[in-house]
């Protein structure tokens, strides 16, 4: 079967062609709206429901140009249904829906995040639920139990920041351009990790919960103390703290859920995911303790079409699809 899956949630307009028995990428293609937002700092809203509106055929063409196919090959279309920015979703579930009427095939709704553990699974789609989950994106952090037919159990998230926000928020106190996560991991990468030591809310506590604001005012009191020569003279250093301190408690948090849960087995989703220093700790962890470690291949971390389509085909795999636009919540939000 030929799945298209349409990702539109936030600052990406991504398509992608995937067909399903084996479970197989033809094409994954996506604009990227990040210039759109550089000059603010952030995701425009506004801004990225006109991209997207301006791009989502463009790329729609293109996955199924990428994919040797013809358009009427679809089957059928996956969705991103939230969470995400409202006027983003409109568009893509706009547009999802009127080429699966035209094309008289199904469009499916899929959960975001549902969609960056997809991406993991895509690694071994043999994987049987129980699992940990941990997803770690620009606006969520969780670790979340994924159990039979779909069911979570929300373990903990963030109480305030995401991760992936921390990376963003911290960069652009240290004078970095948005998004700044796989930049300051690339300056940190040559820095020291014991610089500084920034603090790690939370970490030692018996629950699940994150918090990232608190390293962010840490970050920002430590700019004031220091200094825009000091802070560029150090940058490397800075950065090796800085991303030290994030993945630690990622790292930390994700050993107490397992702990807690007796899982054998995490799988790791989510823009954060991308991360070399987060990936080599957790493998160093999970493959002393005999876990198996899930994360996405290079470029599917981040936003992506083919997570959706694969959210789909997997939940398809077990009749556990949705029917027509239903999409259940991920979690309900936190009380
Ligand atoms: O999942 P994603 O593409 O979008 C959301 O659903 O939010 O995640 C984007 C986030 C951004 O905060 C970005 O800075 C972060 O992922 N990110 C990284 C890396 N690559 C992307 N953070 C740390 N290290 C990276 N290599
Ligand atoms: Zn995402």
């Amino acid at each position: 079967m030929i799945w298209l899956g349409i990702e539109s949630s936030c600052d990406e307009t991504a398509c992608a062609v995937l067909q399903s028995d084996p479970v197989r990428i033809l094409s994954n293609p996506l604009y990227s709206q990040i210039q759109e937002h550089q000059n603010y700092g952030g995701v425009v809203p506004e801004i990225a429901a006109r991209a997207h509106l301006q791009k989502i055929t463009i790329i729609a063409q293109k996955a199924v140009e990428e994919a040797k196919i013809k358009l009427s090959d679809i089957q059928a279309i996956a969705y991103t249904t939230g969470p995400g920015l409202m006027g983003p979703l409109l568009v893509g579930a706009s547009f999802a829906k009127g080429l699966a009427k035209d094309l008289g095939i199904k469009a499916y709704g899929i959960n975001h995040l549902e969609g960056h553990i997809a991406a993991a699974w895509l690694q071994n789609t043999q994987l049987e639920a129980p699992f940990l989950t941990l997803t770690v994106s620009g606006g969520h952090t969780e670790l979340v139990v994924e159990n039979e037919n779909f069911n979570y159990t929300l373990l903990g998230r963030t109480r305030d920041d995401a991760a992936g926000e921390a990376f963003d928020k911290c960069g652009k106190l240290l004078g970095l351009p948005y998004p700044a996560g796989a930049i300051i991991s690339k300056l940190a990468s040559t820095g020291n990790r014991k610089f500084h030591h920034f603090p790690r809310a939370l970490k030692n506590e018996d629950h699940g919960e994150f918090s990232f604001s608190g390293l962010k005012t840490s970050v920002l009191r430590y700019v004031e103390k220091h200094g825009p020569d000091y802070i560029e003279k150090n940058l490397n250093d800075i950065c090796a703290s800085l991303e030290e301190a994030i993945v630690d408690i990622l790292v930390s948090k994700s050993i107490w859920a397992l702990k807690k849960t007796k899982l054998k087995t995490l799988v790791v989703g989510g823009g954060v995911s991308a991360n070399t220093h987060l990936r080599q700790k957790l493998a160093h962890y999970t493959s002393r303790h005999g876990i198996n470690l899930y994360i996405p291949e290079a470029g599917l971390s981040t936003d992506n079409g083919a997570m959706i389509a694969a959210a789909a085909i997997r939940r398809a795999q077990k009749h556990a699809l949705l029917p027509k636009t239903e999409v259940k919540p991920w979690m309900p939000l936190a009380p």
